[in-house]
């Protein structure tokens, strides 16, 4: 009995350890502003002391602006997380306005701590992401004005103004600090770069190739 007993407490405290570690971690207070002047180093942002935390830590200004789309790809996000937003630190939550001019793409790309939910605010997009291995399957949809997509966490997503207008959508984050993988540049832009043999065989293709590809980034 007294082993079935520990057995359940052992299943019940691994279930909530699991819990803890599968998104970011629940505040236990009203609020956690960055404290940008800590030394400290934690898992995240230390707290400032919550008797110098002023309405401006929970403030951000501008959003209605269009962010510059005039480059490579066509599109420009605006983040407004935790590093906009000190308040935001500890809450889970963010947001992102994404613009694209005409044929703009927003490239493939991974959010590793955040699920998003997207909605267009102006134009059509062709979204979609791609489930994990072994299945790689490509779920895409085609967005108008007012229509809302989700790309789960974590998953290879993307998202394409295919009409001759601009289009304007904004995202919400399930983090305060959502992170961002851009997968061509990480892949063919990493710094230093990944040597041209473990491309080419990971691609499958020959090195000449993965030089005018990684010549992009
Ligand atoms: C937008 O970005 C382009 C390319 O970097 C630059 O030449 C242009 O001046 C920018 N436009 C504005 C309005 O900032």
């Amino acid at each position: 009995m007294a082993t079935g007993a520990t057995l359940l407490i052992s299943a019940i405290l691994a279930l909530s350890c699991f819990h803890a570690i599968a998104s970011d971690p629940s505040p236990l207070q009203d609020f956690c502003a960055v404290d940008k002047m800590s030394k400290v180093r934690v898992n995240g942002f230390p707290c400032k002391d919550a008797k110098d935390v002023v309405a401006e830590d929970f403030f951000f200004s501008g959003l209605q602006l269009a962010g510059n789309t005039t480059n490579k790809q066509g599109s420009a996000v605006t983040p407004v997380n935790v590093a906009q937003i000190a308040g935001l630190n500890t809450l889970g939550i963010s947001l992102a306005r994404i613009d694209y001019a005409p044929y703009g793409l927003n490239p493939l790309h991974t959010h590793p701590r955040a699920t998003e939910i997207l909605i267009v605010l102006e134009g059509s997009l062709y979204v979609g992401f791609v489930t994990s291995n072994p299945d790689n399957k490509l779920f895409t949809k085609v967005l108008n004005k007012g229509d809302v997509f989700v790309f789960p966490e974590g998953l290879v997503h993307f998202q394409f103004n295919y009409g001759t207008s601009k289009a304007v959508a904004l995202a919400g984050l399930s983090s305060q600090n959502p992170g961002v993988i851009t997968v061509a540049n990480a892949v063919f832009g990493s710094k230093p770069s990944i040597s041209d043999d473990i491309l080419a065989k990971a691609f499958q293709v020959d090195m000449n190739t993965i030089d005018h590809i990684q010549a992009q980034f």
